[in-house]
């Protein structure tokens, strides 16, 4: 697989998800997790993946990234930059993934190593990928740092996550992230656990270094206000599946699916909208018998604004 090759396919979408379906194997049998998504993500775009906790955002991401684990039974086809994928040797989708595109994943504290620097972890990158001396490399990090906004990066760069702030560590992995300056940064949850303000400074670095790298993002989230700010578009899932796509004013302003009260409320008030949703705790198991249908329905009891045809309408899984 040339990489050269690729990069020439300017028109092609940078990712191109159709059909996906992930189940993990469990004592109990197979949990469907993603079920039937298509979804693509033009180049230099901001797309958003929005649903509540548990509906498979994570997951749909980390199979995008091929980082389930052995559990996992993926089908469907993932294309990134017109390359198919789940077809790849382990070793060619590394290298390709590594490349290409990079996740920034949920949990900052997990994703660092707590017995290697921060510099260190970034540097590796270089080491790996571009084949630099560890000396080059650490001084590609001190700039990565200072990029993402760490004050003192000389200094930071050898110290460990431990002695990180949250905000920090979420920056670090946004430095790591953006050491090959991939085409797609899919950022899982980027701002999870981090206060308004962090928050805020977060979000503006990802939008700053987008601009100035012109990659795409896919943003992973929960947070219908993170999806409305940043994304260009916007796909809302529920439990596992694809249930409205769009522009993301389209998504707010002409909600087509299960939840349009909800979704119209988004209009006056994303704060007074997540409300709606009557309890996250009672969220639809998953059988492997379960239709996509019946699992819609379910959303009819979780909502107090649910009305008679929350229940009839359906749509077949959508494509963006
Ligand atoms: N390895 C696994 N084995 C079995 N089930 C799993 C595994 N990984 C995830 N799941 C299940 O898949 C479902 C979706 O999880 P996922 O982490 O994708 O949700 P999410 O939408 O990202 O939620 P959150 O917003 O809380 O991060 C959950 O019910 C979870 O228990
Ligand atoms: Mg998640």
């Amino acid at each position: 697989m040339n990489v050269s090759t690729l990069r020439g396919e300017a028109d092609t979408p940078i990712l191109d998800v159709a059909g996906l379906n992930v189940s993990f194997g469990t004592r109990a049998g197979d949990v469907r997790v993603v079920r039937d998504m298509s979804f693509r993500v033009a180049r230099g775009d901001v797309f958003a993946v929005i649903g509540e906790s548990g509906s498979g955002k994570s997951t749909m991401a980390q199979a995008v990234m091929g980082l389930l684990s052995g559990n996992a039974m993926t089908t469907g086809r993932i294309t990134l930059a017109g390359q198919p994928i789940l077809s790849l040797s382990p070793r060619a989708r590394r290298r390709l993934c590594g490349e290409r595109m990079a996740l920034i994943s949920q949990d900052a504290l997990a994703a660092l190593n707590p017995c290697t620097t921060v510099g260190f972890q970034i540097a590796e990158t270089f080491m790996v990928h571009r084949g630099m001396s560890r000396r080059a490399a650490m001084r590609r990090a001190v700039e990565l740092l200072a990029q993402t906004g760490i004050p003192s990066p000389e200094e930071r760069v050898h110290h460990y996550p431990h002695e990180f702030s949250g905000g920090m560590r979420q920056r670090a992995l946004i430095a790591i992230a953006l050491a090959l300056e991939p085409d797609l940064l899919i950022a899982d949850e980027p701002t999870t656990a981090l206060d308004a303000t962090i928050k805020a400074q977060i979000l503006q670095l990802l939008m700053r270094l987008r601009s100035e790298l012109g990659m795409a993002v896919l943003i992973v989230t929960h947070d219908m206000g993170v999806g409305a700010r940043m994304a260009d578009r916007m796909l809302v899932m529920y439990a596992g599946r694809a249930v409205e796509t769009g522009p993301v004013t389209d998504v707010f302003d002409v909600p087509a699916y299960l939840c349009a009260p909800c979704s119209r409320r988004c209009r006056v008030s994303i704060a007074r909208a997540r409300r709606c949703v009557r309890s996250p705790a009672r969220r639809p198991r998953r059988r492997r018998s379960r239709t996509g249908a019946r699992s819609i329905r379910a959303a009819r009891w979780r909502c107090r604004n649910a009305r008679r045809n929350c229940r009839s309408r359906s749509r077949s899984p959508m494509t963006a």
